[in-house]
């Protein structure tokens, strides 16, 4: 096992103070469960364990401090597990958490709009957890299609994206999300605008026709939603050739 990230680039890093600060942020909207994290990565461990044959790679990309991957994977048949973030500090959290694992695993510090393309490691199921949303629909699309292009045709996609149902825009999904400040409670005010302001400059849904269009156009077939989070905020689909 490789637990030392890999340089695929040299992007942008934040100052290491400011990061421990947004990751605490980021911990307390896991621990309360804020963006039903425990559902997604439940529901994503039950298509590894039921759905996917072992032993399997898996590409886990924007994987963050991977903590809530490793719920998914670990007692499952994963046979090769890479990572990949823009996060230098992130990746050095989930150099422990990817311990749990047995076995082969690599982290890759890297933007993965750039990696993707480039990437030669055939993956059976690679994985986008809140984080494709950063990008416009035809970026999307490009990401998408280097995928298709990694999974070959037996492998599959699975992403847990913001997602508006169809007829809703961009400020209607962030009206929506606005409405949920007071179920955060564990929330300082600073912390809400914190996350808000983030969320406000850098996230763009797409509606449950966009996604399935976008998939459609990358080369995959099959195209199914397998969870939406009670906010109606979330969709997790897969994709599949
Ligand atoms: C909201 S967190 C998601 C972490 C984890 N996947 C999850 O489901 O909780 C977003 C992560 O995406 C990473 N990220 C954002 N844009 C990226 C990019 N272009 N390339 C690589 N990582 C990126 C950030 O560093 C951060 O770790």
């Amino acid at each position: 096992m490789r637990n030392s990230p890999d340089e695929m680039s040299t992007p942008q890093e934040p100052n290491q103070d400011l990061f421990v600060a947004a990751w605490q942020v980021y911990w307390k909207m896991l621990d309360n469960n804020y963006l039903f994290h425990r559902e997604a990565y439940g529901c994503l461990r039950t298509v590894l364990t039921d759905e996917v044959d072992a032993p399997f790679g898996f590409l886990d990309v924007a994987c963050g401090d991977a903590v809530m991957s490793m719920s998914a994977l670990i007692g499952t048949g994963v046979g090769r597990y890479d990572g990949m973030d823009l996060s230098a500090q992130a990746l050095a959290i989930a150099a422990e958490n990817v311990r749990q694992l047995t076995c082969e695993s690599a982290l890759h510090h890297c933007d993965f709009s750039l990696a993707l393309p480039e990437w030669k490691q055939p993956a059976d199921v690679v994985w986008i957890g809140l984080s494709l949303h950063h990008f416009m629909a035809p970026a999307k699309l490009e990401i998408m299609r280097s995928i298709r292009e990694i999974a070959g045709d037996s492998g599959r996609l699975l992403i847990y994206e913001d997602a508006s149902p169809d007829g809703e825009d961009r400020d209607g999904w962030l009206a929506r999300w606005d409405e949920q400040r007071p179920d955060w409670r564990a929330y300082s005010d600073a912390e809400w605008d914190d996350v808000n302001g983030h969320v406000h400059s850098s996230d763009f849904p797409e509606t449950d026709s966009v996604w399935r269009r976008l998939g459609h156009e990358a080369g995959f077939s099959e195209v199914s939603e397998l969870f939406e989070s009670p906010t109606r905020l979330f969709r997790l689909y897969s994709f599949q050739a």
